[in-house]
């Protein structure tokens, strides 16, 4: 490919992938970062390797506007159905940056390689997870860009950039995580509308997500360990300072505990409970 050249190493090719605008070459700077780090013909960091920027590459469209100017429209329509594959399209567009940029920020965290093994395969899918919603929405007639998104993934992220047990609380275990008690029930819809298509592409995703989160969930223990930390008390401890807004119910208690995070994280932090 023709980015090559970019990749410096592991953390060089993570960060040259976050600030691509070019959607294409985004997904596919992820996928062969992530390919060469497995193939273990890359280093992890590089004194060649570009600066971290601060906000992903995007291209102009969407534009980005607050969460609440979103509008939700009824998925019986295919407009309906075709508002909420472009926010997922959107989602999964953050992850890709997201699970990047937990390489590529915390690159030099003394961790075991096999840290980010872990992430390295979370941006492989999530850069497949974006590249299959966009097919099925050009499908569609549509496409990623045609109507607004909002920015609130990567602002809910970016509180957490210097606190590496903070990300892991955020992004995996709160925001992935709520991927997990949503899906079921949009599959459920999508097979009732009769898009099969669109529910085939929502299980591929719900099953990978399920890996993201016990992802999050194993590296957030280990880190907790070595810090001799109780891991439920620090997760709650590190959300109420790091995210804003309550933990809808009803959780996916089953999905969520397969992954390794079990209620004890999580149900003093709804909405009801704390305030
Ligand atoms: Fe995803
Ligand atoms: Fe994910």
């Amino acid at each position: 490919m023709s980015d090559s050249w970019q990749i410096t190493s592991l953390r060089g090719g993570a960060t040259a992938a976050i600030a691509s605008p070019d959607l294409d070459r985004k997904t596919g700077l992820a996928q062969e970062t992530a390919t060469r780090w497995f193939e273990r013909r890359l280093s992890l960091r590089s004194p060649l390797d570009p600066p971290l920027a601060d906000r992903p590459g995007r291209p102009a469209k969407p534009e980005l506007v607050p969460p609440k100017a979103v509008t939700k429209r009824s998925l019986h329509t295919a407009q309906g159905r075709i508002a909420l594959l472009h926010s997922i399209a959107h989602i999964e567009l953050n992850a890709v940056d997201l699970a990047l940029d937990i390489v590529a920020r915390f690159a030099t965290e003394p961790v075991p390689l096999s840290f980010f093994d872990g992430w390295m395969t979370v941006a492989f899918e999530e850069a497949k997870h974006f590249r299959m919603i966009r097919a099925r929405l050009r499908e569609m007639g549509a496409d990623y860009g045609d109507m607004p998104a909002h920015d609130g993934l990567w602002q809910a992220a970016h509180s957490t950039r210097n606190d590496l047990t903070a990300r892991l609380a955020v992004v995996p275990l709160i925001l992935e995580a709520r991927g997990l008690d949503v899906t079921p029930s949009l599959q459920a819809k999508m097979r009732e509308t009769g898009d099969l298509e669109t529910a085939a592409i929502l299980d591929v995703i719900y099953n990978d997500e399920k890996g993201h989160v016990a992802v999050g969930a194993k590296w957030f223990r280990f880190l907790c360990a070595r810090e001799r930390k109780d891991p439920a008390a620090t997760f709650q401890q590190l959300v109420r300072a790091n995210f804003r807004g309550a933990l809808k119910a009803p959780f996916n208690d089953i999905a969520r505990a397969e992954a390794g995070l079990t209620p004890s994280f999580y149900r003093s932090l709804t909405s009801t409970s704390s305030a």
